[in-house]
Parts: C-alpha cells; structure tokens; sequence
C-alpha cells in the first residue's frame, strides 16, 4: 500500500507544518479561487489547456497539504457557471481533466480520510462526471478527515436563489412561517449548509474579485490575493498565505479593544477553570 499522506513529508515540512500549527490560528475553513490557468500557459506558448493540467498538479498538492495541516474544510472553485460560456473545447477539456481527476485520485482521497463533497448545478455537468462525483461522494461520507469541496458549475447568486425557492415553497406548504427566516435559519437552505463560512479565501493571478464565489459565505472571510498563478501555487505559496491570515485580527465589526479584551478573559476563563473545573 503507498505510504498515507501523513508519513509523506519531508523534513523540512514538518518544520513548517509544526511553525504554522504552533501559531495557533489555523483556519478551519480555506476557499480558494483558481485562477491563472490560462495566463500561465500562454506565458509559455502553450495552449491554455496545459495550465489546466499543470493546475492539477497544484490541486493535488494543495489538498495534500492541508490535509496535513490538519485544516478541517477545503473548498476549491473548479469551474463557475459562466464558465460554460468559454468555447466549447476548453469545457470538454475542463470535463475530461476532472473525470481523470476523479477516477485517478478518489481512492488515495479515501485512503487519507477525505470526505469529498460538491457543490453547484451539477445536473449540468456530463453525465459521466456527474455519476463518479456522486459516487465518490457517497464512498468517502463517512470519512473524519479533511472535507474537501468542489464548486464545479457553481454560482453563489444560483445558490442563494435557488435557497429562496425552497423558502417560498416551504411557506406556501405551511412548514416555514416568515418569521422564522433568520439568517442562520436561511443559511441552511443554501448548497453549503454543512461547512463553517469561510475564514479565508485565497485567489490566485492578482485578480481582486470574488466572481461569483460563496457571496452570502464570505461576509466576513479573510480575503488573500496572490500574483501567482494557479500553476504555481504549491504548498510554499500555500503557507505564506495561511502565515499572512494568522496574523490578521479578525474584528467581525468589533473594535480592536474588544477583541483584545475578550481574548484576555478567554485566558483568564481557561485558568480559572484548571483551578475549579466545576465552577
Ligand atoms: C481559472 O483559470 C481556472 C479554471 C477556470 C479551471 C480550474 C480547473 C483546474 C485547476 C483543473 C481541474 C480541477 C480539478 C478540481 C480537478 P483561467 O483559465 O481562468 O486562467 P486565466 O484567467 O489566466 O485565463
């Protein structure tokens, strides 16, 4: 049997790997919008495909990684839904590189506890891709380790809409009165119900937008933007962002004195109850 993740890393990066965990502020959940595919190729005189391909690599590694860092949620954006619009062989392309990515990789995901999950319209995708997604899914549900999500056809405004018409049909049928949709309470219609929000979200290529991506999800994540392109986003790239998100202060419209604040009492709290653990 080929030796599990975990007993796959160098020294050096379980240097690293301790550095970063001993910081204390891993994030529990970590989206990442890929992007650069196409500019890395072409950087190359190379067709765009070959940056898809080359970005497997950084999938690959990526998911690796994290799971040895022991971060809990992955989310990776694999292909919107205005992707569909870009000429039809990069989509087939798209689509053969992901049902590879399935067929080749679901049982060492499923060797190494990784509970696989998807995203989006996925009726949409070939039917192929679609089945082994499914099939995938229901092999590693009951897998503890990483959960690794993979927005393919996805757009959050769909999400969100899609939410509300579950809403409506559940008022319209009396299981839902209006004044029962609370934030949290909307929050569990949408795709995304059975991970934590984002705390960071890394886009790869220097571009500063959200495209589309987990737009309720992302209130108050972390936002961390890259000039390198997805291709070349392996696990250095990969710790210098997760070290720049340790060292944010994370308000959520607090002040910076309550912050401070209450994470002195959260010491004090932990102290006080090594002493009187019943109290
Ligand atoms: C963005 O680069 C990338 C995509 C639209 C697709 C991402 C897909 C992969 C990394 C491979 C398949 C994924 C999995 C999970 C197996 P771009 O093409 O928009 O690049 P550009 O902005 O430079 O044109």
């Amino acid at each position: 049997m080929k030796q599990l993740w975990s007993e796959q890393q160098s020294e050096q990066d379980l240097m690293r790997n301790r550095e970063l965990i001993s910081m204390g502020k891993m994030p529990r959940h970590c989206a990442i919008i890929m992007d650069g595919n196409g500019r890395w190729a072409q950087e190359r005189s190379k067709p765009r495909v070959a940056g898809h391909e080359e970005g497997i690599e950084s999938v690959r590694d990526i998911v690796k990684v994290s799971s040895q860092l022991d971060i809990k949620y992955l989310t990776l954006y694999a292909f919107s839904m205005e992707n569909w619009k870009r000429p039809q062989p990069e989509v087939n392309v798209l689509m053969v590189l992901l049902e590879r990515y399935l067929r080749q990789e679901i049982q060492e995901l499923h060797d190494n506890n990784v509970r696989l999950n998807a995203i989006g319209k996925l009726n949409a995708l070939p039917k192929k891709v679609n089945t082994l997604l499914h099939e995938a899914m229901e092999k590693t549900k009951n897998n503890t380790g990483l959960f690794l999500t993979l927005a393919l056809s996805y757009s959050g405004r769909w999400d969100v809409n899609r939410a509300v018409q579950l809403i409506a049909h559940d008022v319209r049928r009396g299981k839902l009165s209006p004044e029962d949709i609370t934030e949290e309470h909307f929050a569990t219609y949408l795709q995304t119900h059975t991970m934590p929000d984002p705390d960071l979200v890394i886009r790869t290529s220097g571009e500063m937008r959200l495209s589309n991506f987990l737009l309720w999800e992302t209130a108050y994540s972390e936002i961390y933007v890259t000039e390198c392109m997805w291709p070349d986003f392996r696990r250095n790239a990969y710790y210098e962002a997760l070290r720049d998100y340790m060292t944010r202060e994370r308000r959520f419209g607090k002040t910076s004195a309550q912050i401070h604040n209450e994470s002195s009492k959260s010491v004090f709290q932990k102290v006080m109850d090594a002493f009187h653990p019943l109290s």
